[in-house]
């Protein structure tokens, strides 16, 4: 067995022990597949882990830029209960339709409004209508513009307000500062989302690897403070 066989080995174990992933995000997994989306979705065990992350902050209401079938929208969608919203940012209207049949079709397309067109376009659109604050944002749309849609983020948020970046190792590629790769420009927004984490006196984060069917890859979660150190003397 390859290591990717192994980790996809062990997810399909710990699925079947410890995360029991609910049959209507089974459901909208495999309907995302059968219409010829790209099969790039979470895992279940990180779908789980944020709808987990979400009901634990409170959160009401969520951000999420890359919709594609609508799979982690619906782990969302699932925690918000049936007060909250999910608002999620999707460029191709093909996407867009699949994911509303799934979150249709699993009972919460109530809660979530699915806005096409460039993430870039469509978050500016919800800043100048003083949209927000959200309670958590997932990134997780083109990589190259992960650092801006950090800073949209920033701009949608509250203190306490959790920020979540998947893909961010990328089989560690985010090494690879040459600028020359496949993916550069992926790799390029990644590092400058890291740097924007670490630096950011508002944004206080941790970044971790996984593994998975999907390969060697992770993701970057911060919480937006309140306030910048040094400021208040607070610390
Ligand atoms: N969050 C999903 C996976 C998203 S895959 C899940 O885990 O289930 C990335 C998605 O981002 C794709 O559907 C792609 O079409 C979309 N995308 C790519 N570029 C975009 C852009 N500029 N604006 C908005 N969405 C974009
Ligand atoms: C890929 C994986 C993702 O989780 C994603 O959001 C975008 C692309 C990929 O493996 O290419
Ligand atoms: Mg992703």
């Amino acid at each position: 067995m390859t290591s990717r066989e192994q980790w996809s080995a062990v997810d399909d174990y710990l699925v079947e022990t410890a995360i029991r992933p609910d049959a209507a995000s089974d459901r909208t997994r495999a309907a995302t597949h059968k219409a010829g989306l790209p099969p790039i979705e979470v895992p279940a065990g990180q779908g789980k882990l944020m709808g987990l992350i979400a009901e634990l902050a409170g959160a009401r209401s969520v951000l999420e830029f890359g919709t594609l079938g609508g799979y982690s929208t619906q782990w969302f969608a699932a925690a918000v209960g049936s007060g909250g919203t999910v608002t999620t940012l999707e460029y191709e209207p093909r996407h867009a339709e699949v994911a509303r049949a799934n979150l249709d079709a699993a009972g919460l397309g109530d809660r979530v409004q699915i806005r096409v067109g460039a993430a870039l376009d469509t978050v500016r659109e919800l800043i100048d209508s003083g949209a927000g604050p959200f309670d958590v944002v997932f990134i997780d749309a083109d990589k190259a513009n992960n650092a801006n849609y950090l800073d949209a983020a920033l701009k949608l948020s509250r203190p306490g307000t959790v920020i979540i970046g998947d893909n961010v190792v990328r089989g560690g590629r985010v090494l690879d500062d040459s600028g020359t790769g496949a993916d550069a420009a992926d790799v390029a927004g990644i590092r400058a989302y890291l740097q924007r984490q670490g630096d950011d006196p508002r944004l206080d984060g941790t970044a971790l690897q996984t593994v998975s069917g999907k390969g060697w890859d992770g993701f970057a979660l911060a919480i937006v403070r309140d306030v910048e150190p040094g400021v208040t003397g607070a610390e």
